[in-house]
């Protein structure tokens, strides 16, 4: 990938991939493949989960651990069938387009993962093996106690009596599962293997810039518990005059944000663990964080800074729209694309806080006070927001955001400073300074969030 014109990113080559999940039930393949899609979807790249578990529920929804058991012939008739449906499937997203597809099912044995290879390879598609191998009893029992005796599969059924038939199904996957690559004889492929949630991994002939990509990302992700929050910096002098960029001071009211946010943190951390914060290099960011405990690790980044708006810097909304007429209807066409003339567009944010999304990912409490653009991205990789509605999202100042990823979905709380601020939202065509947020546009904010 490479940025093209108008700050849009263009498919250099033609890479396809196809990302097989490799491993025995309950060792985190779905979890990882939906973090991969997420990612990618985030960076723009079109990318799509398969899950051979959903093409199988159409026709058997809640088989016992006996119709995984290889000397069933027809449950082995009736799982080839799913898989089939499901590879038909991604194969005809492929030829539409799709560039990562995700086959998300164990993949277990060596002739299944020989006939996925051949059947992508066949069409051009790259082929990436993803084995997730786990051998911590407790993890595997958390896992089927925590997604397994929720799932469709068991519906209804007493969690106990559900536990013990997945246990019974890992059993029959155990007699057949051969790891990716144990007898040498896979080596011509392309794989990763993750033990023990990346207490080790294998890479093996990694061919392309994209498979790497997917690969650094997958090799750093964790699952200890953790959250993130989110602020705004307070309130800054150019928010008051309407103003957009520059480097000004807090207002008095964003002084008083300031003051707030370590008593607001405390309260939403819950106990006196620190947490690491890392601020943009730029003054309104680092004069919010400045009085946060001591023994919480302060960082600046300067891919944290804002959207760079480049000519218009320093401009309110109607000094752009009298200045650069076209830009400013440009830029509510299609505000994810628009680039700044000489500074940025959201895209552009979006490539630049990848190495923060990295960091993130391998990282457990951390609290960025950053800005209102910049925010904005990082909350729609984790609440997967789509690139047309995000830079619309409303984030209020002196509003403190937790996000606590789990496994299939991130929670969310808010928790109000009550020190007034000017409202920064600006709704498509508007020009005013401050303006009200249509609760539609309220993009962000999901009725579910706890509000404190
Ligand atoms: P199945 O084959 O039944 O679909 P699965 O391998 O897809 O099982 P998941 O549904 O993804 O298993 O299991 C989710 C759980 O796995 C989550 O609780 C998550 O915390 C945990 N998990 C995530 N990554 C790993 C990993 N690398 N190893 C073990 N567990 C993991
Ligand atoms: O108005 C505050 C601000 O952080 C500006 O510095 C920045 O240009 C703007 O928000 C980004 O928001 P939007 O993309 O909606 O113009």
């Amino acid at each position: 990938m490479a940025p093209g014109t108008n700050g849009r990113v263009v498919q250099v080559e033609d890479t396809k991939i196809c990302v097989v999940m490799v491993g025995l039930p309950a060792r985190g393949k779905s979890y990882i493949a939906q973090k991969a899609q997420r990612y990618l979807q985030w960076l723009s790249i079109d990318a799509k989960t398969f899950n051979v578990g959903n093409y199988r529920r159409h026709d058997a929804p809640q088989p016992p651990a006996e119709f995984f058991d290889t000397s069933n012939a027809d449950g082995e008739r009736r799982r080839r069938v799913a898989a089939e449906a499901a590879i038909n499937d991604m194969l005809g997203w492929f030829r539409q387009g799709g560039v990562i597809g995700i086959l998300d099912a164990t993949n277990s044995t060596k002739e299944r993962r020989k006939w996925v290879y051949d059947l992508c390879t066949k069409e051009g598609i790259e082929v990436l093996f993803v084995e997730s191998k786990c051998d911590n009893e407790e993890l595997i029992m958390a896992n089927i106690r925590d997604v397994k005796t929720t799932s469709p599969d068991y519906k209804g059924q007493d969690p106990e009596k559900a536990a013990l038939d997945f246990r019974n199904r890992i059993k029959n996957y155990e007699k057949v599962y051969k790891s990716i690559d144990a007898d040498g004889d896979e080596n011509e492929y392309t794989y990763l293997k993750i033990m023990n949630v990346g207490a080790q991994v294998i890479i093996n002939r990694i061919q392309d810039y994209l498979q790497s990509r997917v690969v650094y990302y997958l090799m750093n992700l964790h699952i200890r518990p953790r959250s993130v929050w989110l602020s705004r910096h307070g309130e800054s002098l150019y928010n008051l005059y309407g103003r957009i960029g520059g480097d000004a001071d807090l207002s008095p009211r964003g002084h008083q944000y300031a003051k707030k946010l370590p008593e607001l943190v405390r309260q939403s951390v819950g106990d006196d663990r620190p947490l690491t914060v890392w601020t943009s290099t730029l003054k309104r960011t680092i004069q919010t964080a400045r009085f946060l405990p001591e023994n919480y690790n302060q960082l600046q980044w300067k891919a944290l800074d804002e959207l760079d708006a480049g000519v218009c810097d320093g401009m309110t909304y109607q000094e752009i729209k009298d200045v650069y007429p076209e830009d400013f209807v440009a830029r509510d066409e299609d505000k994810y694309n628009y680039r700044y003339r000489g500074g940025e567009s959201y895209r552009d944010v979006v490539i630049r806080l990848e190495p923060i999304i990295m960091e993130l990912e391998r990282s457990e409490d951390i609290l960025i006070v950053t800005h209102q653009a910049i925010l904005r991205c990082i909350y729609a990789y984790f609440m997967k927001k789509d690139q047309s509605r995000s830079p619309w999202m409303n984030v209020p100042l002196h509003c403190l955001i937790k996000l606590t990823p789990r496994a299939y979905g991130t929670d969310e709380e808010r928790y109000q400073a009550d020190i007034p601020a000017v409202s920064t939202w600006r709704g498509k065509g508007s020009t005013a300074k401050h303006e009200d947020p249509i609760p539609e546009s309220n993009l962000g904010y999901t009725p579910t969030a706890a509000v404190h």
